[in-house]
Formats: C-alpha cells, structure tokens, sequence
C-alpha cells in the first residue's frame, strides 16, 4: 500500500516522514524517529504511557494515526528539558522519588505538564482527576501528586 507523506512539527523542530495508513502515531515516534521516551503499555488507550500533545491537547499516541499528525504540532517527552535543563516537574519526580521502573513516567510528566498549562494552581483533587488516564504500578501514586503540587508551586514562584 502506498505509504503517506507527513509533514509535522515535532518539539519544535519540522519533521517529515513515511508512514503506512494504519501507523499510530506512536510507533512512527518510537520506531521511525528514535523517540522512544513515549512508552508503549496497553497500545488500547487506557494506561497513559504514550501521552504526548497534539496542538496543546493531551492525546494517547496509541490511539492517534500518525498521518493526523499533518500540519500539527507535537509535543514529546524529548522536548521537555531545556537542553540540560529539566523541566521543574522532572526535577521534582526524581526529588521526590515519584518513579521506579520508570515505564510511566515520561507520560506522567506530559499529562502534569498539560495540566499546569491550564491550572497552575491545582488542589490535590484536580491533580489526581487529570491523572487518573495515567496508571503506575510501582509508586502507589502519592510521591507522584506530591511531586506535581511541588513543582505548581515552584513554577508559581512560592
Ligand atoms: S500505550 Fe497508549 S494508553 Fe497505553
Ligand atoms: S514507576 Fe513503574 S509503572 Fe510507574
């Protein structure tokens, strides 16, 4: 089958690539860009493990096909530190300890970072609504809110 023409913005940097019809956007990440930070769990949209933005929405990779990336504006895990510097909300999962395997993480930090774009200032309630698409087998999710309330409050300026 003829493959699709994709022109998009990925982190910032325009991306072309090839991708068969039925490619989910996250394999293309993983296996065609060498973007392996967006994590495969369920491939089915209900672990949270491939969060990525699409023109500022928070999407599962898994559940978009790449050739919907024409024309838009992607977001990654890979475009979340500063060169060398973490963004707060890394810095604050490896203070607080808020991963283990890790598998998770990288869409923990995408979803949390959606969610301060729209509220800084989330009560613990918010914080564990908006992550409840994201599952973690490892940390019992406490260290995880409490990691994302700190970094609200640091990118607050408290
Ligand atoms: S791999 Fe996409 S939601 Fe689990
Ligand atoms: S740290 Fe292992 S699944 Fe979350």
């Amino acid at each position: 089958m003829a493959k699709v023409h994709v022109t998009t913005t990925i982190n910032g940097d325009e991306i072309e690539f090839l991708c068969d019809t039925e490619q989910t956007l996250l394999d293309v990440l993983r296996d065609d860009l060498q973007l392996t930070g967006s994590k495969e769990g369920c491939g089915s949209g209900d672990c949270g493990a491939c969060s990525v933005t699409v023109d500022g929405r928070l999407v599962c990779s898994c559940l978009v096909l790449a050739a919907e990336a024409e024309g838009r504006a992607v977001e990654t895990i890979e475009g979340m530190a500063e060169g060398e510097e973490l963004h707060p909300l890394q810095r604050k999962f490896i203070e607080h300890a808020a991963l283990q395997c890790g598998v998770c993480t990288p869409g923990f930090l995408i979803a949390a970072k959606s969610l301060l774009e729209r509220n800084p200032d989330p009560s613990e309630t918010e914080i564990r609504y908006w992550l409840a698409g994201n599952l973690c087998r490892c940390t019992g999710y406490d260290k995880i809110v409490r990691a994302v309330m700190d970094a609200a409050e640091e990118m607050r300026g408290g």
